[in-house]
């Protein structure tokens, strides 16, 4: 596994500075093209009008009209997103096709499924004003227990993205100790947090940021309209290299990641079929086990799925 610096140095060169938004030892950011926003949004979009539709909130039967959508996305204070695999496998398809040509897939092993589709409205929820873990509050994601050789990648879909974004802030090399050593929220950081700088990064539609699980960030709510957005992580680390037991976790289970499969997908049957012979063929039998568990726990055509399976 490389190193976090080693992953950061590398992962970005293929880009050219010039398309680089943000190059930062542990940030990273550039814009999406059009096309490849297009056929994301298709399946975000088409996620979040069925999710609509669940609690009879959605006002168009036009598909991915973008306009209806967050105009009944704004009636609402949140919303759960359905979980529909065959659309989730193909979104991820899609975000793996865009890093891939890119470069930025190099030095990583797993990532996160089901990716998060966020919808972020203006206002902060009554119910997490004053949650610890809440995303308003500066943190940095390892002191939630997520894996240390993590990174998060978030991109800007639509709606009101300059008044409910992301900050970030960087930090200079001799902090990374204290950064990678320390669990708990900011107010008790034992590092110097007169080391942050707010990273100058403008938040816009179609941008794609990458930072580094050590990295402080908090999202900031200026009262506007919702937006929505998609992030996910990625891990550098073998996805299934931790015990059967570590599996089970409840608060972060590690079964949460997923082998990369770097072919285009068009239904989850796929993405399963690669996942479980990638398994078998590499002899991990405790992660194939765990994966088909999850699938059959999961999924409601799982045994279908599963025959189709080595
Ligand atoms: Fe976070």
């Amino acid at each position: 596994m490389k190193s976090r610096s080693e992953y950061w140095e590398n992962a970005y060169r293929a880009v050219p500075e010039s398309a680089l938004l943000y190059d930062g030892p542990y940030i990273k950011s550039l814009m999406f093209e059009e096309d490849e926003l297009e056929g994301i949004r298709e399946e975000a979009y088409g996620i979040i009008e069925k999710s609509l539709e669940v609690v009879g909130a959605r006002s168009s039967t036009e598909p991915y009209d973008e306009a209806a959508l967050l105009h009944d996305l704004n009636q609402l204070d949140r919303i759960y997103m359905v979980r529909d695999w065959d659309v989730f496998a193909r979104l991820e398809s899609r975000l793996i096709q865009s890093m891939k040509k890119r470069g930025i897939l190099e030095g990583i092993s797993g990532m996160e499924f089901p990716m998060n589709i966020r919808v972020m409205h203006g206002k902060i929820p009554p119910d997490s004003v004053n949650f610890a873990l809440a995303s308003h509050h500066l943190h940095s994601d390892l002191w939630a227990d997520e894996p240390e050789d993590s990174l998060i990648n978030l991109l800007y879909l639509g709606g009101d993205v300059s008044s409910t974004y992301c900050e970030f802030y960087d930090f200079p090399q001799g902090e990374v100790a204290s950064l990678e050593a320390y669990r708990g929220p900011y107010s008790g950081y034992d590092g110097s947090q007169a080391n942050f700088t707010l990273v100058p990064l403008p938040p816009a539609v179609g941008q794609f940021a990458a930072f580094d699980i050590i990295v402080p960030h908090k999202t900031t709510r200026l009262g506007g309209a919702a937006r929505i957005s998609i992030d996910f992580r990625l891990r550098r680390d073998d996805p299934y290299c931790s015990d059967s037991e570590a599996w089970n976790r409840e608060h972060i289970p590690l079964s949460r990641y997923w082998l990369i499969n770097p072919d285009e997908v068009s239904c989850f049957a796929e993405k399963c079929r690669y996942e479980l012979g990638r398994l078998k063929q590499e002899g991990d039998e405790a992660g194939y086990e765990a994966r088909r568990a999850w699938i059959q726990e999961h999924t409601p055509d799982a045994e279908k799925i599963l025959r189709e399976c080595v």
